[in-house]
């Protein structure tokens, strides 16, 4: 098993289900597992059919859940921007830049950007307050975004710090003769907190991209569309650097389903054996369908021994 274990794939495969009965075969073999959703739509309490928030919970011997709520870490992100900022200016700005600030945190991509400091985090509490964690991902494109974040960011990044270095050389050379200046200079905040920012980052990919550290495991059902979305994002994140462990085929109707599901059935046995052909050689489960959703322990436990053969 590895230290960070994603569930993604298309909205209603089954992630939720996959993650969730996952991590409790986990804590079932005494692993300290916390499962975490990063999707803004939370279903994991659903799963557990018990109430999961923002604050880590415990919901069975060696198993905690968590909820990232992302208003919430959005509305602290843009607090701990707004200190900062705060002490660099004067005062008759600050109205001004609390409101450049708000303005800027309620647009898209802030909430991303605060889920993904929750998430260096989480991955920071690995080793200390959980052996493992297993993520539980919003449908493909949000998450595979948020995956490749780092990447992006981290260059973006790297591009301000080049370009407050170069206005702070050249106010150097106005400083020459003012010390007070000089020293604020050498102790410049903005590039302080950029290279921090960057530092992060960096940790995020080196974590992401550590094929001993994590995995990510597509979830899809026996149908034409999700074989081809997953093809192009296990290429995608392939080429992140981010291993592709498996692919978990969800909702599979079983042989002695009776006479109402055989065409399905039988449509579906197409689709299996072309996901076997494309994603082979590697692992591939396959969890049938239950006669009810997966809502509770028990349901859980059903497809958690199935679950537990992913990294064995
Ligand atoms: N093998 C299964 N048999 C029966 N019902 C299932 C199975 N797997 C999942 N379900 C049900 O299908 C629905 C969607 O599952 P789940 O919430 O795990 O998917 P998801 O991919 O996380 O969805 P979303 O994209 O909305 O987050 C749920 O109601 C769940 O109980
Ligand atoms: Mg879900």
């Amino acid at each position: 098993m590895k230290q960070f274990t994603f569930f993604g794939g298309k909205g209603g495969t089954g992630k939720t289900s996959c993650a969730a009965s996952y991590a409790l075969s986990l804590a079932a073999r005494g692993v300290r597992t916390l499962v975490v959703s990063t999707d803004p739509a939370h279903s994991l309490a659903d799963a557990f059919d018990k109430p999961i928030g923002f604050q880590t919970v415990p919901l069975c011997p060696n198993l905690w859940g968590l909820e990232i709520d992302a208003e919430v870490e959005a509305k602290k992100y843009m607090k701990s921007i707004q200190d900062k900022m705060l002490d660099l200016v004067s005062a008759t700005i600050v109205d001004e830049i609390k409101r450049q600030i708000e303005i800027a945190y309620m647009s898209p991509g802030a909430e991303e950007a605060a889920i993904f400091d929750k998430f260096i985090e989480l991955m920071e509490s690995v080793g200390r307050d959980y052996d493992v964690i297993v993520f539980d991902t919003a449908p493909t494109g949000h998450t595979l975004r948020l995956l490749t974040l780092p990447e992006i960011l981290g260059a973006w990044i790297e591009h301000l710090i080049e370009k407050r270095q170069k206005a702070m050389n050249l106010m150097k050379m106005a400083a020459r003769y003012d010390k007070p200046l000089a020293e604020r200079i050498a102790n410049d905040p903005i590039i302080q907190t950029l290279t921090a920012r960057r530092d992060k980052f960096a940790l995020a990919r080196k974590y992401l991209t550590d094929r001993e550290a994590s995995v990510f495991y597509f979830v899809l059902n026996p149908e034409k569309l999700p074989i081809l979305e997953t093809a192009r994002a296990v290429d995608l994140l392939s080429r992140h650097g981010i291993a592709v462990g498996g692919v978990v085929v969800n909702k599979v109707i079983p042989p002695d389903a009776g006479p109402f599901l055989e065409k399905k059935r039988l449509s579906q046995e197409g689709y299996l054996r072309e996901i076997r052909s494309r994603f082979s050689p590697m692992p591939i489960i396959e969890l049938p369908m239950l006669d009810d959703d997966i809502q509770g322990m028990d349901q859980l436990q059903t497809i958690s021994a199935l679950m537990g053969g992913l990294d064995s």
